[in-house]
């Protein structure tokens, strides 16, 4: 069919034709907003889930239904070893702007200041970081240098001044889980004080399934802090919803039974639905899209994912830690890997400790995570399939 009305988006973070079964997500978020605008207590969200279920969608989406309410927003990505001042303070200098207060000056003074002390210890004035912000510099707050403590008073000057316009800041954090150990409990403790307050600043995080551990291990009451959100595969329901009502807006349509199949192949995960969706389309002669369009799509579909999807990520890993994924792949049979670590090394012929670094270096790199003590998952669906196929 016409390959120019394809309405399917498979990429990172690219928005769907159709947000299909998040509406839940959606609700409990505008109870969220609307409490904490009116300065009372409300647990913000995390969303945790495997790659390509969703959440940095969903994040965006909830950024929006935040703009609309009013609020001030802004976005930062976590990097593995990168500090959060710089790219927090743009975020909140983002949110700051969409505000729109007419006296935030001290506040963006206040802001570059933190920003500004993430400078190098003994680097040259000439060599710091300037934060880009159109403002007189405030020295004497968020910038001791404790991230902790310049956090809490950053937040609650910037929550000070949405509470004074009757709304409220929403900070979102995608990849939250590679935020380092003092930003983590650093983010935790100042959201924690600013509940206290009665402050409308939230922070609504993403990331992967083990996000809830790490910021427990960080602060404990980050379980009062946070409600958690798993976003997972859709169900049937909702999967054939993100699929017929882009269709319909092209006039086109599935039958039943290609429905089926994309739901048997796909497994119902958002990034699949839309690359199969996205290949069968341009492949089938006309609507309606049948179960045979389906199986004749799939070869190419698989490939596509191959190389888009599963073999980007598998050339991340070094050689021994490729031997660790695919130790898990033949170990496992359901479709996220889940295996003992020890049984990954009985199977190397290896002792547990001495694959210790090649299991954190792929749990730093986002391929595998650790939902239990000892045990492994990854946190690619299918993953393990494409490896007992491909590598
Ligand atoms: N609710 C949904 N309905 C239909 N398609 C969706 C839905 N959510 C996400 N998608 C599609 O799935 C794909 C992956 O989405 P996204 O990048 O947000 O996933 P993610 O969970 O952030 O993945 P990662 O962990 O790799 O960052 C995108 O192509 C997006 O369009
Ligand atoms: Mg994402």
């Amino acid at each position: 069919m016409d390959p120019i009305r394809n309405p399917y988006a498979p990429g990172a973070g690219a928005r769907p034709p159709e947000l299909a079964g998040r509406d839940d997500s959606l609700r409990a978020f505008d109870v969220v907003l609307a409490r904490v605008a009116q300065g009372r207590p409300e647990r913000s969200l995390v969303l945790t889930g495997l790659r390509g279920v969703g959440k940095t969608v969903l994040l965006n989406r909830l950024r929006f239904s935040a703009v609309q309410a009013g609020w001030g927003t802004g976005k930062l990505e976590a990097r593995p070893g990168l500090g959060l001042r710089r790219p927090l303070g743009a975020a909140l200098h983002m949110a700051i702007r969409e505000l729109g207060h007419p006296d935030a000056q001290t506040v963006l003074g206040t802001l570059k200041a933190f920003v500004e002390r993430d400078a190098r210890p003994g680097a040259k004035p000439s060599e710091r970081w300037q934060a880009g912000i159109n403002a007189p510099l405030v020295v004497g707050r968020a910038d001791s240098g404790d991230i902790e403590i310049d956090l809490a008073e950053l937040f609650t000057d910037v929550a000070g001044l949405a509470a004074d316009q009757g709304t409220g800041v929403a900070v979102f954090i995608d990849e939250m889980q590679d935020l380092g150990p003092d930003d983590v409990s650093a983010v935790c403790a100042a959201c924690h004080e600013l509940g206290q307050q009665g402050l409308p600043l939230i922070v609504v995080g993403a990331g992967l399934p083990h996000l809830p551990a790490v910021l427990s291990a960080s602060k404990s009451y980050s379980e009062r802090l946070f409600s958690y959100h798993r976003i997972d595969r859709l169900d049937r329901r909702a999967a054939d919803v993100a699929l017929v009502a882009p269709a319909a807006h092209e006039d086109a349509a599935f039958t039943p039974d290609a429905l089926t199949a994309m739901y048997e192949l796909t497994g119902g995960y958002p990034y699949f639905i839309q690359a199969y969706g996205k290949v069968v389309w341009d492949l089938a002669v006309e609507s309606p899209i049948t179960g045979d369009d389906v199986q004749a799509a799939a070869p190419e579909a698989e490939a596509e994912l191959a190389v888009g999807f599963f073999g980007s990520r598998f050339e991340r890993a070094t050689p021994g830690e490729r031997d660790y994924l695919r130790a898990m792949a033949e170990l496992s049979a359901d479709d996220v890997g889940t295996v003992a670590s020890a049984d990954v090394a009985e199977r190397l012929g290896r002792k547990p400790q001495s694959l210790s670094p090649a299991r954190d270096n792929l749990i730093k790199k986002g391929l595998v995570y650790s939902g239990e003590r000892g045990v492994v998952s990854f946190t690619v669906p299918h993953f393990g399939k494409y490896l007992r196929n491909n590598a």
